[in-house]
C-alpha cells in the first residue's frame, strides 16, 4: 500500500519523466542547402557531442563541397578571382563567440572561427591576420578556386562592358566575328553547354549564398554557425553579415538561436539575428519574430518593391523549446538557389526535410 509520502514521490517521479519527455527535442535547422548538414548535426548530438561541434561538422559538408558555390571550397570568388571566406560560431552554454572574415585559402572557416573563440582573447580575426593565425594552428593553405568557379568568374569578367561597349578581357578589335563565344571553350576544353549556361547565370546574377545552421540538444543546449564565400565578384575585402555576431548569427542560451542567408548588407543594417532573439525574448512566436525582421529590411527601402525585388534575404530561428521558423523576403524563384519556393532544412531525427518559409512578398 502506498502511503502519502510514497504517493507524492511517485507523482513527482512521474511529473519529472513527463517533463523529460516534453523537454527539448534534439533538432537542427538550416538554410535550404543544409539537408546533409542538419542530418549530420543531429547524428552528432545523438552521439552526445557538443552542439557547436555538431553544427560545425554539419556545415563542413558544404564547405568542402565544390558544388556549393556559396560556401568554402568552390565558393565563387571576389572580382580578382580570389575566394574570400567569412564565418562565425556561437556556443550557447558558454556564451562564447568567434569569427573570421575575408580569409583566404582556408577550406573550413567555421573551424577557424571556433579556434578564434577557444584560443584567443578576441572574437574576430580578418584577412592576413586570420590566415596567419590559421597556419599557426596547423591549418593547411589550399587553393579554393575550382575550375567551375574560375569559368564562372571569367564569364563574369567577359560580360562586363564600359560605356562604349568594350571590355579588355574579351576578344579584341582584330578578332574574327563570333570569336568571343568560342574563346572560353578553348580555355576550358570539354566544357559542357550546361556548365556554360551555369556560368552565364552566375555572371548575370551574383550570389550571396551561405549556410546557417542552428541546433538544440535534449539537454536544452544550443549553438549556431554561419559560413559563406559571400557575395560573388565582390570588391576584395568586402565583408558580409555572416561573420558579424548579431547579424549573420546570434545565440542566447536563455532564448534561442537565429541566423541569416542572402544579401548581407541588408541584414547588417537591421542586426537581424539579434533582433530576432530580442523579439522572441519579448514574447513573439518564432514566425512573428522572423517576419518582423524582414519588415525592418523592407522598411529600409520604404517598402519599394522595385528595389526589394533585386535581392533575397532569409532568416531562420530556433527557440529554446524547439519551436522554429524560416522566413524569406520573397517566395517564388530564389535568385541564389533557383528553388521555386523559399524553403529551409529541418532535421529532428531521421531524414532531413525541406519546409516552407513564411514570406513577405511573392516573386512572379
Ligand atoms: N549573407 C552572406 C553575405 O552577404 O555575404
Amino acid at each position: 500500500m502506498w502511503n502519502r509520502r510514497d504517493w507524492m514521490m511517485g507523482t513527482a517521479a512521474l511529473a519529472s519523466a513527463a517533463a523529460a519527455q516534453s523537454g527539448p527535442k534534439t533538432i537542427s535547422i538550416s538554410s535550404a542547402n543544409g539537408l546533409r548538414a542538419t542530418a549530420r548535426a543531429v547524428e552528432w548530438m545523438k552521439q552526445g557531442k557538443d552542439t557547436l561541434d555538431a553544427v560545425i561538422a554539419g556545415v563542413n559538408i558544404n564547405e568542402e563541397d565544390p558544388e556549393d558555390d556559396s560556401v568554402g571550397y568552390g565558393g565563387l570568388p571576389n572580382e580578382e578571382g580570389i575566394v574570400e571566406l567569412d564565418a562565425s560560431v556561437m556556443h550557447g552554454p558558454s556564451r562564447r563567440a568567434g569569427s573570421v572574415a575575408s580569409v583566404r585559402n582556408i577550406k573550413y572557416p567555421s573551424r577557424l572561427a571556433k579556434l578564434v573563440m577557444e584560443q584567443t582573447d578576441h572574437i574576430m580575426l580578418v584577412g592576413e591576420g586570420a590566415l596567419r593565425f590559421a597556419k599557426a594552428f596547423g591549418m593547411r593553405e589550399e587553393n579554393l578556386l575550382t575550375e567551375r568557379s574560375r569559368l564562372a568568374w571569367l564569364t563574369w569578367k567577359q560580360s562586363q562592358r564600359d560605356a562604349g561597349g568594350h571590355n579588355n578581357w574579351t576578344d579584341g578589335l582584330d578578332a574574327p566575328p563570333k570569336a568571343a563565344a568560342a574563346a572560353l571553350r578553348n580555355v576550358f576544353p570539354g566544357v559542357t553547354d550546361e556548365l556554360l549556361a551555369y556560368a552565364w547565370d552566375r555572371a548575370a546574377h551574383p550570389v550571396t549564398g551561405t549556410i546557417n545552421c542552428l541546433a538544440l540538444n535534449a539537454r536544452g543546449e544550443m549553438s549556431g554557425v554561419t559560413t559563406t564565400s559571400g557575395l560573388s565578384w565582390k570588391i576584395p575585402g568586402r565583408v558580409g553579415d555572416s561573420p558579424i555576431v548579431g547579424a549573420g548569427l546570434y545565440v542566447d542560451q536563455e532564448v534561442g538561436a537565429a541566423g541569416s542567408t542572402g544579401r548581407g548588407e541588408e541584414n547588417i543594417r537591421v542586426a537581424g539575428a539579434h533582433t530576432i532573439i530580442e523579439n522572441m525574448r519579448h514574447g513573439m512566436e518564432p514566425k512573428d519574430a522572423v517576419l518582423d525582421c524582414l519588415k525592418r529590411v523592407a522598411r529600409n527601402y520604404g517598402n519599394d518593391l522595385k528595389r526589394l525585388e533585386k535581392f533575397d534575404i532569409n532568416f531562420y530561428c530556433l527557440r529554446k523549446d524547439g519551436a522554429y521558423a524560416g522566413a524569406a523576403l520573397w517566395n517564388g524563384r530564389q535568385r541564389r538557389t533557383g528553388f521555386t519556393s523559399a524553403q529551409f532544412a529541418v532535421n529532428d531525427g531521421g531524414q532531413s526535410r525541406l519546409e516552407k518559409c513564411v514570406f513577405l512578398h511573392e516573386r512572379k
